[in-house]
């Protein structure tokens, strides 16, 4: 899981991120001066209200977009001043993402889902046959699926295969907006216990939600509001997500 481009400790820094949204004369702020720092093998959550710059941040930190001040640094570069072909490079190699409603590729099979980062880097077809298979068994999927469309197979699946296609690369970093937003109890409960896994085998994750219950999952949590971190707490692994006995029968 390691990143093989890197030996930093510090996986990603942000000094004094802001980010301003100009709509026409209006300016919101989404960001306003965030200063945080993710080790190598950490799970992070993000939590906050709605509004309070969750996706802001992690978009920040995914190199969807750009601070309007303030520095960010992965994997001690400073990707301020990297030109948009090194960011895609970046992106591509350090970055796995997970998004709440999956976004996966409707016309394409699970496999061609799970094989697309690799394809990008025009890794031969075999190869990334057998890294999809591998990221899939890891991220708790079944093999049966890999011929299937995203839309046969259940939410809970579809977010395995999701995060099938964020670790088949091996990124530094998964980066996971409400990755259980739109998930019922028991499946949001599998997806956090594949992120412990992948977290103890080293896998860095910064995850944003505003369930308290996923927040307990991780090992630290930072609470944010109106564009700034105003806290960190540790989180109750036993509140991890609790299902209940009956919920767990049906
Ligand atoms: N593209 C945009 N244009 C203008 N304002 C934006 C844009 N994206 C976000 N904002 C504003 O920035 C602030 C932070 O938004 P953000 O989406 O990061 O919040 P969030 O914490 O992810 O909320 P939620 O829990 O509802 O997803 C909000 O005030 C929002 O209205
Ligand atoms: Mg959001």
């Amino acid at each position: 899981m390691r990143s093989k481009l890197s030996r930093h400790d510090t996986v990603i820094q942000l000094i004094d991120v802001k980010k301003a949204y100009r709509v026409g004369e209006v300016v919101t702020w989404g960001l306003r001066g965030v200063n945080l720092e993710v080790k190598r093998g950490e799970f992070i959550a993000i939590m906050g209200p709605s509004g309070s710059g969750k996706t802001t941040l992690l978009n920040m930190i995914g190199l969807l977009d750009k601070p309007t001040e303030g520095k960010i640094l992965i994997d001690g570069v400073d990707i301020s001043k990297l030109k948009s072909k090194d960011l895609a490079y970046i992106r591509n190699r350090k970055i796995g993402f997970v998004f709440q409603f999956f976004n996966l590729i409707s016309r394409l099979t699970v496999l061609e889902n799970i094989e697309l980062p690799l394809i990008v880097r025009r890794i031969p077809r075999k190869i990334r046959i057998e890294k999809a298979k591998q990221a899939l068994l890891l991220a708790g999927g079944d093999l049966s699926w890999l011929p299937k469309r995203p839309n046969q197979l259940s939410g809970g699946q579809q977010q395995r295969v999701a995060i099938a296609r964020a670790i088949v690369g091996e990124p530094a970093i998964i980066l996971a907006d409400e990755p259980t937003g739109n998930l019922d109890r028991r499946s949001a409960r599998s997806v956090m216990d594949t992120f412990i896994k992948l977290n103890e085998k080293g896998q860095t994750i910064i995850m944003v939600t505003h369930d308290p219950e996923v927040g307990n999952c991780a090992q630290k949590i930072y609470l944010l509001r109106d564009g700034k971190i105003v806290g960190v707490r540790e989180p109750n692994k036993e509140k991890c997500i609790l299902v209940t006995v009956s919920h767990t029968k049906r």
